[in-house]
C-alpha cells in the first residue's frame, strides 16, 4: 500500500484497499473518494471494519493491499478521549503541535471553542466524560487537520449530551472546513450531520450516496425518514427492531467507568 498526499480538490482517495486478520478479509476492495471539506458519515454492523479503515487512514496501522492517499495534517478522536493524566488540559490540547506553536493562547482559544477554556489548568480527571471528549475535539482541530477522523465520538456519552455534541462538531466543522470522516452507529447522527452517508459491508460500503435532506435536519422530515429507513435496512435492522427516531438512548458507562 503507498500513502501519499491526493491530488488538489481530494481529501482521501482510496482504491482496492484489503486488510485482512487472519483468514478473514475485513477490508476487500473498498474504494472510497472524500472531497476537501466534504463530511462522511460511515454506517456499518460491529466488526464490519470501521475502526480498522480509520486506523489505516490515520496512519495507526498498515494495510494488505489497495492505496490510500491522505493529507499529512489528519487527526483521529476515538470513543474515549485518551487524555494524558499526568498533564493539565491545556497542556493536552496544545500536545501534538510543534514547540513553538503550542503556547498557551494557542490552547485558550481552541479551548474557548468547545467552550471549556475556564478549565484550561484542570486535571483531566476532574473532567465529566462530555467536557473530557471536548478537550480531545480541541487537541484534533487545534492543529488543523485537512483531515479529521472521528470514531463513535459521541457513543459513551448520554443522549442529551450526545446531540450537543453533534451541534459543536457541526459548528466547528463550518469553522475548520476539514473533510471529516464520522464512524457512527447512529443513523440519525449521521444524517443529521453528514453530505454523504456510506454503509460498510463484508469489506466494501455499500451504500455511498449524498444526504439531500434539507438543513436544519428534522428527523421527522419525510426526506429523513425515507433516508433512515434505507440505511436501517443495509445495516440489516429490521423496522420490529428499529427503535422509535426521538427515544432517548439508554445512559452508557465510558470506558473510564463514568456515568454519562
Ligand atoms: N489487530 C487485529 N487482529 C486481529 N483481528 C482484528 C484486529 N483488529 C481488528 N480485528 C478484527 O477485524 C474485524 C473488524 O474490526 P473493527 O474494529 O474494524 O470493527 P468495527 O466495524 O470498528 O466494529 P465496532 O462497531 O464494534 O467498533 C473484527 O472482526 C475484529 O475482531
Ligand atoms: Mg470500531
Amino acid at each position: 500500500m503507498s500513502t501519499s498526499t491526493p491530488p488538489a480538490a481530494t481529501a482521501v482517495r482510496v482504491r482496492g484497499l484489503r486488510r485482512v486478520f487472519g483468514a478473514r478479509p475485513v477490508l476487500d476492495g473498498l474504494e472510497l473518494t472524500l472531497a476537501r471539506g466534504e463530511f462522511l458519515a460511515l454506517l456499518g454492523a460491529s466488526g464490519s471494519g470501521k475502526t480498522t479503515l480509520l486506523r489505516i487512514l490515520g496512519a495507526l496501522d498498515g494495510a494488505d493491499g489497495g492505496e490510500a492517499l491522505v493529507p499529512e495534517a489528519r487527526t483521529i478522536v476515538f470513543q474515549e478521549p485518551r487524555l494524558i493524566p499526568s498533564k493539565k488540559v491545556l497542556a493536552n490540547v496544545t500536545v501534538g503541535l510543534p514547540r513553538g506553536a503550542a503556547t498557551r493562547a494557542t490552547g485558550l482559544r481552541a479551548l474557548a471553542e468547545v467552550g471549556l477554556e475556564r478549565h484550561a489548568d484542570a486535571w483531566p480527571a476532574t473532567l465529566s466524560g462530555g467536557e473530557a471528549q471536548r478537550v480531545a475535539l480541541a487537541r484534533a482541530l487545534v492543529r488543523e487537520p485537512e483531515l479529521l477522523l472521528l470514531d463513535e465520538p459521541f457513543a459513551a456519552l448520554d443522549a442529551l449530551t450526545r446531540l450537543r455534541m453533534q451541534d459543536l462538531v457541526g459548528e466547528l466543522r463550518r469553522i475548520h472546513r476539514p473533510a471529516v470522516l464520522l464512524v457512527t452507529h447512529d443513523v440519525d447522527e449521521a444524517v443529521r450531520l453528514a453530505d454523504r452517508v456510506a454503509v460498510l459491508r463484508d469489506g466494501r460500503l455499500v451504500t455511498d450516496e449524498p444526504v439531500t435532506v434539507a438543513r436544519p435536519r428534522d428527523p421527522g422530515d419525510p426526506a429523513f425518514v425515507a433516508l433512515r429507513r434505507r440505511l436501517l435496512a443495509d445495516l440489516g435492522v429490521h423496522p420490529s427492531e428499529e427503535a422509535p427516531p426521538h427515544d432517548p438512548a439508554p445512559a452508557t458507562v465510558s470506558p473510564e467507568g463514568v456515568l454519562a
